[in-house]
């Protein structure tokens, strides 16, 4: 942990923390080091900190339809990739068959989220039913397979070379939002003795990002038993504490739910309406200076981006603030605390991330980085 400078001080206007109310209409920015577990700070303009009139170079906001892209392969270790960097990778799968061969991966811990679908998942452990909103952890070396119920769409983390583990509740503003009595376990039940077969089945196993194979006369997922403390597990986003909030805004860190080395993997999940009458219903601007942040929008229309729908991603790399949009102050400045119906995936990098640049031009919403336009005067 870093010995951070930090000298707490107040200067000029500032919006009053207990009612909201100020005689001048301001902006809040929140400034945060370290994924906003370091040192912070309100800063409260005059005008939209993501006002900018142009935008030009390699920096900038992007969105995706993740949705669009197209289905397969049948192997998942080599789906699309949309992320990476040195310490993770992020793919995006789409699959409705059965996989006739095994996924291990090498290079570090998976995390798929079902965005989309139901099936059942066969691995080292057992037999796992998964349905959309789940969080399947599988660790480094699990050999799994899924058999899918029709069309599933699965976002899957690398932590590459590292292991996912829970956020530290010393750095959860607010206490622990996992509870590790909500995972659930696979079983070794009639299901998964009922495919244990004597055909010929491949494993294939992901190692420094290629691909070999291994054959076996038999299916290699035959365990009869296990014990022991290492096991995959699976959350789902309705089994995360939801977090009525009237009266304070939330901070980002709140919402942790898996953690590596130098990412962590947040859920917001619905909750009543942040803030009091009068204040800002959205969530307010922010500097997340240490962080590349990638957002999946899983369910809802995401309140802070009229334009965003369930299967899009954003992408906002560290350099500048990003906030609401101007039809979010629009339609969401109200006077009543209200029930948010949005959930999302969030994936803070403390390293730089790369876009794969092979995305399909389609799948890119090129127009993203203008939606900021004519902020200030739709408020
Ligand atoms: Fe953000």
């Amino acid at each position: 942990m870093k010995n951070w400078i930090r000298l707490p001080n107040s200067e000029g206007n500032c919006i009053p923390a207990k009612d909201g109310s100020s005689g001048q209409k301001l902006y809040q920015r929140e400034v945060g080091r370290s994924g906003f577990r370091g040192p912070s700070a309100q800063i409260y303009h005059r005008h939209p900190p993501a006002g900018w009139v142009t935008f030009e170079g390699p920096l900038r906001p992007r969105a995706f339809t993740l949705g669009k892209l197209s289905a397969g392969p049948a192997c998942p270790l080599q789906a699309r990739r949309v992320l990476f960097n040195d310490e993770m990778e992020l793919r995006y799968w789409k699959t409705e068959t059965k996989m006739h061969a095994l996924a291990r991966n090498a290079d570090g811990d998976m995390l798929l989220f079902v965005h989309e679908g139901e099936g059942a998942l066969f691995c080292d452990y057992g037999h796992l039913p998964f349905r959309d909103g789940d969080y399947i952890l599988l660790p480094r070396g699990t050999s799994w397979r899924i058999e899918p119920h029709g069309t599933c769409e699965f976002m899957m983390i690398e932590a590459t070379g590292d292991a996912f583990g829970l956020p530290d509740p010393n750095t959860v503003p607010g206490g622990v939002s996992v509870d590790p009595m909500r995972f659930t376990l696979p079983q070794i039940d009639d299901a998964f003795r009922a495919q244990q077969d004597d055909a010929f089945w491949e494993i294939h196993i992901k190692r420094r990002g290629a691909i070999s194979t291994l054959t076996y006369p038999y299916n290699p997922l035959d365990a009869a038993g296990w014990e022991g403390d290492l096991c995959v597990v699976k959350l789902n986003w309705r089994d995360l504490a939801q977090r009525s909030a009237s009266g304070q805004n939330v901070p980002p860190a709140a919402h942790c739910t898996f953690v590596a080395k130098s990412l962590s993997v947040s859920t917001f999940v619905p909750k009543v309406g942040e803030g009091k009458s009068g204040m800002l219903r959205v969530p307010f601007y922010h500097s997340n200076e240490d962080v590349d942040e990638f957002v999946f929008y899983h369910r809802g229309e995401f309140f802070s981006r009229g334009e965003i729908k369930a299967g899009m991603a954003t992408f906002h790399p560290s350099g500048f603030p990003h906030g609401p949009h101007p039809c979010s102050y629009q339609e969401k400045m109200i006077e009543v605390p209200i029930e948010t119906e949005e959930v999302a995936v969030m994936i803070d990098s403390m390293s730089f991330l790369n876009v794969d640049e092979t995305i399909p031009a389609g799948a890119e919403w090129k127009a993203y980085v203008k939606t900021w336009e004519k902020a200030e005067e739709t408020l």
